[in-house]
């Protein structure tokens, strides 16, 4: 059984808004309609479990599942402080309820395709682990910062960079096992999951093409950006009709 984790349980401090991001209206509807509304058309997802602030679960289940009638949400669960601890309820509800493969995905991420997640199943089927991602477009520096600012310090070969998005897909038992690791090293200085299996497991992550288009709503420009990229989309699919 394939289950997807929908991570909301974020604050999101950078968009200046009282309202978290995921809640925030894009064209009308609530930027985690959008990844949700894909997941419920998706035969390769089976359940979502929707992961979320305690003081937000009621509102996650009257405004957004019931309201869009997205049936495949099987839980709304609490998360926690930071995304790993909202990842790890997900992980272990997940496995309470038969997960062999879990898809972790950030609500705040509209754009994610019908082609992103099959491309996912089939690489994890395959790999054990995957991740949408995109090579870098512009030159990347490791920095240093010293009394005068920052400088520079080396230039990494940008043919070997990529932009990591979400969804994130992993067999189950192997970022389970990766969680315990890290939790029996107490080194918490991660950004991702994928960052979890790199350094508690042997596995590599398998890469698969995600999209540009594939933000993460972080700033307010982020907003405009996607609203105009859903705008497109809907008129493309009109025009394939
Ligand atoms: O803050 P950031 O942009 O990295 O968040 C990525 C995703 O993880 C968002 O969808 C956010 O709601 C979620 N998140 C979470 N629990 C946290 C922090 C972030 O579910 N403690």
């Amino acid at each position: 059984m394939n289950v997807a984790i929908v991570l909301a349980a974020g604050s999101g401090s950078r968009m200046r808004s009282d309202i978290p991001k995921q809640f925030m209206l894009l064209n009308g509807y609530e930027v985690i309609y959008y990844c949700l509304n894909v997941m419920q058309k998706s035969n390769n997802i089976d359940e979502i479990i929707l992961v979320t602030k305690d003081e937000d679960i009621e509102y996650c289940r009257k405004e957004i599942v019931n309201r869009y009638l997205i049936s495949k949400v099987k839980e709304i669960i609490p998360g926690g402080k930071e995304r790993y601890n909202s990842v790890y309820n997900g992980l272990l509800c997940a496995k309470k309820r038969g997960a062999d493969i879990v898809m972790i995905h950030d609500a705040a991420r509209p754009l994610i395709s019908q082609r992103m997640i099959s491309d996912s199943i089939e690489a994890t089927m395959s790999y054990g682990a995957s991740t949408v991602a995109m090579p870098v477009k512009d030159t990347i520096k490791i920095v240093e910062e010293n009394n005068d600012g920052i400088f520079g310090k080396t230039t990494p070969d940008r043919n070997l960079l990529y932009q990591i998005q979400t969804p994130q897909t992993f067999k189950i038992d192997l970022l389970i096992d990766a969680y315990l690791r890290l939790k029996d090293s107490g080194n918490y200085n991660i950004t991702d999951d994928t960052m979890i299996v790199e350094q508690y497991t042997e596995v590599p992550v398998k890469i698969v093409p995600g999209s540009y288009e594939n933000l993460k709503i972080t700033t307010p420009e982020d907003i405009f950006i996607a609203e105009n990229l859903l705008k497109k989309n809907i008129k493309k699919t009109e025009k394939n009709c």
